[in-house]
């Protein structure tokens, strides 16, 4: 995809939206390579990459500087970047210097928890030409005040405030909505009721599209392997098994052979 109007068009022609958050260049080169549609890069780079407890911990200057590094190595790709924790809270000028600075670095578009609170920043941003991906559900930047990373929307009156903060992304300007932790019933019927494609994350088949974390999807953290999850290889295993047969060739005096040594 090169731009929001891919997004509307693979949600109207119904073709399924992939998209996958990673942080770094060669990532970013080999899944350029792919069959993948996007990039995000996510405030879980706070997590997976700097070993944070939560996003909150991501700043304004850690997203610019992976944003930068996975455009370097996803030329002509569309790559979505977080708004951080905070940032679209410290009013509209703020809010716009942030999304400015992460578009400057390399971002095709920028992405924003919630709704309730900063409509005016999704419609200033919209209004400014930058274009919005909302995020509903689970907001890990807000997991202190949601009590822990649990399941949005499975009572009534949870699931009618998702229906209607989707609506109302919609209405603002959103180009499309990640829809995170939420019973799969309530994200197909929101996607059923809308025209900007979601883009699902344990929130089941019926949205227009699917995100994983890389390192995820690749079965690298062997303490995380949440249900929603799928694991295409067992990355943890095969990085230690790896550095174990690298660490017993140099024990073994196996490693340099003659023909990995240089003249
Ligand atoms: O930060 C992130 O990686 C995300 C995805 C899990 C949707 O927001």
């Amino acid at each position: 995809m090169k731009n929001v109007t891919d997004f509307a068009r693979a949600r109207r022609e119904l073709h399924p939206i992939v998209m996958v958050a990673a942080y770094d260049a060669l990532m970013a080169r080999i899944i350029a390579a792919s069959e993948a549609d996007a990039i995000l890069v996510g405030d879980s780079v706070a997590m997976v990459v700097h070993g944070y407890p939560s996003t909150v911990h991501a700043t304004l200057d850690m997203m610019c500087t992976h944003v930068a590094a996975v455009r370097r190595g996803a030329a002509d790709f569309f790559i979505v970047a977080d708004l951080p924790f905070l940032s679209v809270r410290r009013g509209l000028v703020a809010a716009t210097d942030a999304a400015g600075a992460l578009l400057q670095a390399g971002a095709s578009a920028v992405k924003l928890e919630g709704l309730t609170g900063h409509e005016d920043v999704v419609a200033h941003l919209v209004g400014s030409g930058i274009p919005v991906m909302g995020h509903l559900g689970l907001t890990p930047q807000s997991v202190h005040q949601l009590g822990g990373y649990r399941v949005q929307g499975r009572a009534p009156a949870e699931a009618e405030r998702l229906r209607h903060d989707a609506q109302k992304l919609e209405e603002l300007g959103a180009f499309s909505c990640v829809l995170e932790c939420v019973p799969a019933r309530v994200a197909s019927q929101i996607t059923a009721e809308r025209s900007m494609p979601t883009i699902g994350i344990g929130a089941g088949a019926g949205t227009s599209g699917q995100v994983l974390v890389l390192s995820d999807l690749l079965g690298l953290d062997d303490q995380f392997q949440p249900r929603f999850v799928r694991r295409y290889a067992e990355g943890h295993g095969l990085v230690r098994d790896a550095v174990n047969a690298f660490s017993r060739d140099v024990r073994g005096a196996r490693f340099p052979a003659r023909e990995e040594v240089l003249a």
